[in-house]
């Protein structure tokens, strides 16, 4: 079941997968032409609320969507009174209408319809709200990461690369016609391996292994501690922004 995906590794996922970089959220204020401090987000697909926290930390107050309990749990322990959580679903925001400044889904656009969140994003914006979707793409222009990577999407069976340059197009061509706006913003974090490890066990494709799960990551690591024998490496990231006005 997708919807509590995550439920099972909530505290794992917090403590190691990347947060957003400082540009990503100058970004949002461009588009929505108003600073995050005192903003109404509604933020869908909060998680463990990495995006979450970013953004009530900047002043905005925070209703922090997902369908997960369990990563409800992680992120209402580490939030303030400036977060307000609602076990909810992307595809029927339990919202009422015309209510936020910005609507923001960090890696979990593609978890929910578009076919029904764009409508239901659109409903509970207020007129001239943004809806803003990101990612962390890993940098593949790094020739050894890009092997990595490789490695890892054919043991665990997957597609190569996943690349959502679809949402940019969908939101611009009808029913939505929207003027939508990309930002990529590189950036790199630095991190031991080990917890590079840790935060892989994260990754929705390989936790799916199950058993194999470790066995998988541990060769990867061994492969990794070659090139990096000191134990530690550069992680490299592009976020990847999709933003439009309602
Ligand atoms: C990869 S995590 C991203 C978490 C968080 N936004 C972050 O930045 O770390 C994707 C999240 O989408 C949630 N999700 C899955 N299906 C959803 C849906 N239909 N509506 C809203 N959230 C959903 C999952 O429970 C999970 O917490």
């Amino acid at each position: 079941m997708t919807r509590q995906l995550f439920d099972s590794v909530a505290a794992e996922y917090d403590a190691y997968r990347p947060d957003y970089p400082s540009q990503l959220f100058d970004a949002l204020e461009s588009a929505m032409g108003q600073p995050l401090m005192w903003s109404e987000v509604c933020d869908v697909g909060a998680g463990t609320g990495i995006a979450t926290r970013a953004l009530a930390g900047r002043g905005a107050n925070v209703t922090a969507v997902d369908p997960g309990i369990g990563v409800l749990g992680v992120l209402r322990s580490r939030s303030t009174s400036r977060v307000r959580v609602v076990v909810g679903d992307g595809n029927a925001l339990p919202l009422r209408d015309g209510l936020f400044d910005l609507v923001s889904y960090a890696q979990s656009f593609h978890w929910t319809d578009p076919s029904l969140s764009v409508a239901e994003a659109l409903r509970v914006l207020k007129p001239g709200g943004v809806l803003a979707t990101w990612w962390n793409r890993h940098d593949l222009s790094v020739p050894w990461f890009a092997d990595h990577q490789e490695r890892l999407h054919a043991v665990c069976e997957v597609p190569p690369h996943p690349d959502e340059s679809w949402v940019a197009k969908m939101l611009a061509a009808p029913p939505w016609s929207r003027h939508v706006a990309v930002v990529e913003i590189p950036w790199r974090r630095r991190i031991s391996l080990e917890d590079f490890g840790r935060a892989l066990l994260t990754v929705s494709y390989v936790f799916a292994l199950g058993d194999r799960a470790r066995e998988v990551v541990d060769a990867e690591l061994a492969q990794l501690a070659d090139l990096h024998p000191e134990g530690v490496m550069d992680e490299p990231f592009t976020t990847y922004a999709v933003m439009a006005r309602r």
